[in-house]
């Protein structure tokens, strides 16, 4: 589908000299893979004319790579075999690891297109050295295993079903396999006899590759030789006021996730730390002996400090505290999040579950604590009793302090438990119990985001299949919701949960998007399985999907006559929440497992709720295997909405501002639901999100297709981040928004329903400069204005001249908002003023800056 027209001169021009020159009918074509990088380099082909001399194409380019298992260790194609199959396909096949018992399978008609992968678990062993032969329209696979040293062989005629595994003799292992010499090294595979138009594809292939890579790489701090002698740049724009289409109301969102500490620590106002003291080795793999259910506590005086999980509040929530103090004096402290930030005169909500385990006991002294060992706040809670009780107590902090500590001191000795220790903000966003941080949420209120997308990202379909996201899990009573580890290695605790994402949404008039996975872990999970991505068992997929449909009730079933319906309201909304949007799958590796279990979810989902819009998902790239397959599945199922993912250097988003123009308007709609322009160092700074806004004004022109878009990731916390750049950082006290932000406010604020028809020229024939300037003209039906967006990327000025149709009439004036500055600037903020304008005006677009002109239509 698509992307043809960009590149037809290229290809064109690329394979005329297979015309002119007096080049072989046929050739010797080498398939192999080397070790060199453990494997992770995948499929390479070198060719000869005369059988002796070897030439690697592109230097060892990769033409099909693993996607068995976790990235680092995993993703390795060991020993690739290759055969034209009966079917005008070629297979290759390949072992995936030392030690597990699958090999891998995939098959292309042109050694450049690949489909997708399978990975047969056909040995009872190991799986080594594969061979492939064909026999009698069928094919055989056979190879070694190394723990009892034996060949083993199975058939199949479809790469779907197998026979099972046989010993075999040598003789049946039919290995081809020779060694040549390439100036790169010696290297082991195979010897094909081909057309030369099959090396000239390959050749072809990795020309174009670094043709676009080229112009992928372009980078501003090439603009001064780029551009040198280039002054300024005449444009001109025509508006046609009179000719428009519809776009989507929706297309500027937010996407959440919990990823750098977006959630605990982060948007959820909590203050505590291992709150629930439910953290655990597993939650960074083993890798951390600081991190278990002590994390971030700290016992001081006489007594002693133990985790026991006896007797606990709740079964979700296992672990809990134990003081024995055989004198008062002994004091359990909370280090928060990198310190508890106070504001001074601000109230503070402090609740906890306590025991009285043995002793008298007493009350509890809660205080906050500066590092200086100053008090800022401090009160007394009531008499814990010999069962779980909660108590609750209020805290004025009376100074502003970075990073205090919570401190808990039993009066009177004993033995006390403890658990669900919480310190909140009572200023939370909206004034929400349980609710956000309000700082934080106003930063993404402020945008307008007209959906929410939560949770995940990665999170939502997890580390192996016991990680993935459940949302019941997550709602009700905080003590009996099951914490779980955070597949970016930490740990979440559920507290902020599909109650609290649906009630922000509502907060700030979004539509809730949630995704959940489509019955599979995340591809590159590493634990919970073989490596590979697997799935929920089939026989599990009736309860899987049940929870789905259950979603649906508990958002949109009626408090009074539904059962999750009730649930909801007692959970405190009994109006529903109206979800109209649910993602299944999140850039899933596109496989017969996942086609499987995604087929079943969104049959059972089309036919219980075809009031819902389901977003299916093709996979985590603009192109390959995994985007082809995804929208093969979309249109064979007929899925109304799918989404892309692509994280790009500034220039693809230059050279790609036609990806929708191209798109067929009979398949599926499109929500991006996640991008962002990454440049080495990955600041978030002019550059990106000027790449950003040219994109975004060709998602708005594209905006009958493209429903919905989303930059990720959203939030990061100094110092925790697992991924960079981000659009908001944040610490305790400060929120930090970045360039890029900017320009999705801008976006999110002047956002249209429908797309105003116009003609952008620029005097020059060279294809930088005329893709460095862009535009976008929306009309939004409730404002009636006319907004246009321009882009300028260049170092220099475009002058640009306006002109609408004279038949509309405007104010003088229009409000117009430039976000400009040097394009490392990591922090810009826009400006605003009126200008004056009139059917012909002029509008000079600084050097690297974005502009959002208003334009008020008079009234008459
Ligand atoms: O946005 C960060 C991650 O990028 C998301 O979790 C995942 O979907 C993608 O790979």
């Amino acid at each position: 589908m698509k992307k043809i027209l960009p590149l037809t001169c290229i290809v064109t021009i690329l394979s005329l000299p297979a015309l002119f020159a007096n080049e072989p009918d046929s050739a010797w074509l080498f398939s192999y893979a080397t070790e060199r990088n453990a494997g992770h380099d995948g499929l390479h082909f070198a060719y000869s004319i005369d059988g002796q001399t070897w030439q690697s194409i592109g230097s060892e380019a990769s033409f099909l790579t693993c996607d068995y298992g976790s990235w680092g260790s995993q993703k390795r194609m060991l020993t690739p075999y290759l055969i034209s199959g009966s079917d005008g396909l070629w297979h290759c096949i390949w072992s995936l690891n030392e030690q597990d018992n699958a090999f891998a399978h995939a098959a292309s008609p042109d050694l450049v297109t690949w489909k997708r992968q399978s990975y047969p678990r056909v040995a009872s062993d190991n799986c080594l050295n594969p061979v492939i032969s064909r026999k009698a329209g069928n094919y055989v696979i056979t190879w070694i295993s190394t723990t009892d040293n034996k060949l083993y062989g199975c058939e199949t005629s479809d790469f779907k079903t197998y026979s099972a595994a046989q010993a075999i003799n040598a003789s049946q292992h039919n290995n081809n396999r020779k060694v040549i010499e390439l100036s790169e090294g010696q290297a082991t595979g195979q010897i094909h006899r081909v057309a030369w138009s099959q090396v000239a594809l390959l050749k072809r292939t990795v020309d174009n590759h670094r043709y676009w890579d080229m112009l992928h790489n372009e980078r501003t701090v090439d603009d001064p030789v780029r551009f040198a002698g280039l002054n300024s740049v005449d444009a001109k724009l025509i508006i046609r006021t009179g000719e428009s289409k519809p776009i989507s109301d929706l297309l500027t969102g937010i996407f959440f996730e919990d990823i750098n500490y977006a959630a605990d620590g982060g948007l959820y106002a909590e203050l505590v730390q291992n709150r629930d003291f439910e953290y655990t080795s597993e939650d960074k793999q083993g890798r951390d002996p600081n991190w278990n259910s002590t994390h971030s506590w700290n016992f001081n005086g006489d007594g002693a400090f133990t985790i026991d999980t006896m007797a606990p509040v709740h079964a979700n929530n296992p672990h809990y505290a134990v003081l024995t103090l055989t004198q008062p004096g002994g004091r359990l402290t909370n280090t928060g999040f990198n310190g508890i930030a106070l504001k001074k005169g601000e109230t503070y909500d402090l609740s906890l579950f306590a025991k009285q385990l043995d002793g008298k006991g007493g009350q509890l002294s809660v205080s906050l604590i500066g590092k200086n060992g100053k008090t800022y706040a401090q009160a007394t809670t009531g008499r814990p009793t010999t069962g779980w009780k909660k108590l609750a107590v209020k805290l004025t902090a009376n100074a502003d302090v970075p990073d205090a500590r919570l401190e808990i001191k039993p009066l009177a000795p004993g033995k006390i438990a403890l658990d669900m220790v919480s310190l909140f903000p009572r200023n939370t966003f909206k004034g929400r119990k349980n609710g956000l941080r309000n700082d934080l949420a106003q930063t993404l209120a402020d945008i307008k985001p007209r959906f929410v997308r939560f949770p995940g990202g990665c999170v939502a379909h997890g580390d192996g299949i016991g990680n993935i996201y459940r949302w019941k899990n997550t709602i009700g009573p905080l003590e009996s919701r099951k914490p779980q580890r955070n597949i970016w290695n930490y740990h979440q605790t559920g507290g902020l949960g599909y109650f609290e994402y649906f009630q922000f949404c509502e907060d700030i008039g979004a539509e809730p998007l949630p995704v959940l996975a489509a019955g599979v872990p995340c591809q590159n999970s590493s634990s919970g399985g073989g490596g590979q991505q697997g799935g929920i068992p089939l026989c599990d997929m009736d309860e899987y999907i049940q929870d789905i449909l259950d979603l649906v009730e508990w958002a949109n079933g009626d408090a009074g006559t539904t059962k999750w319906g009730q649930i909801r309201a007692q959970a405190g909304h009994p109006k529903p929440f109206n979800l109209k949007y649910l993602g299944i799958g999140n850039e899933d590796l596109i496989t017969d497992i996942f086609e499987e279990r995604f087929t079943l979810i969104f049959n059972t989902l089309k036919e219980k709720h075809p009031e819902i819009t389901v977003i299916g998902t093709v996979g985590p790239f603009w192109k390959g295997t995994d985007y082809e397959e995804g929208w093969a599945i979309a249109s064979k199922l007929d899925v109304p909405m799918v989404d892309e993912h692509y994280y790009q250097s500034p220039g693809w988003f230059i050279y790609h501002q036609d990806f929708y123009d191209n798109y067929d308007r009979s398949r599926s709609n499109v929500y991006l639901g996640e991008y962002a322009a990454h440049l080495p160092g990955r600041p978030n700074n002019l550059e990106t999100a000027l790449a950003e806004a040219l994109y975004m004004t060709t998602l708005e022109r594209n905006g009958d297709i493209v429903s919905m878009a989303s930059y990720a990731p959203l939030l990061a916390r100094d110092g925790n981040t697992q991924w960079n750049p981000d659009l908001i950082y944040f610490n305790g006290l400060e929120v930090k928004p970045t360039t890029g932000y900017q320009v999705q406010k801008l976006f999110g604020n002047n956002a249209g329903d429908s797309y105003i028809s116009n003609t952008l020229s620029v005097n020059t024939n060279d294809d930088k400069v005329r893709k460095r300037v862009a535009v976008s003209v929306v009309r939004g039906s409730q404002s009636g204005d006319l907004i246009v967006k321009l882009v300028n990327l260049l170092p220099v000025a475009a002058k640009t001249r306006v002109t609408l149709d004279s038949t509309f009439t405007m104010e003088s004036n229009a409000q117009r908002t430039i976000l400009t500055g040097k394009p490392d600037g990591l922090r810009l903020i826009p400006v605003s003023d009126l200008i004056d304008i009139s059917n012909d005006f002029a509008c000079e677009l600084p050097a690297y800056s974005f502009t959002v002109l208003r334009i008020k239509e008079k009234s008459k």
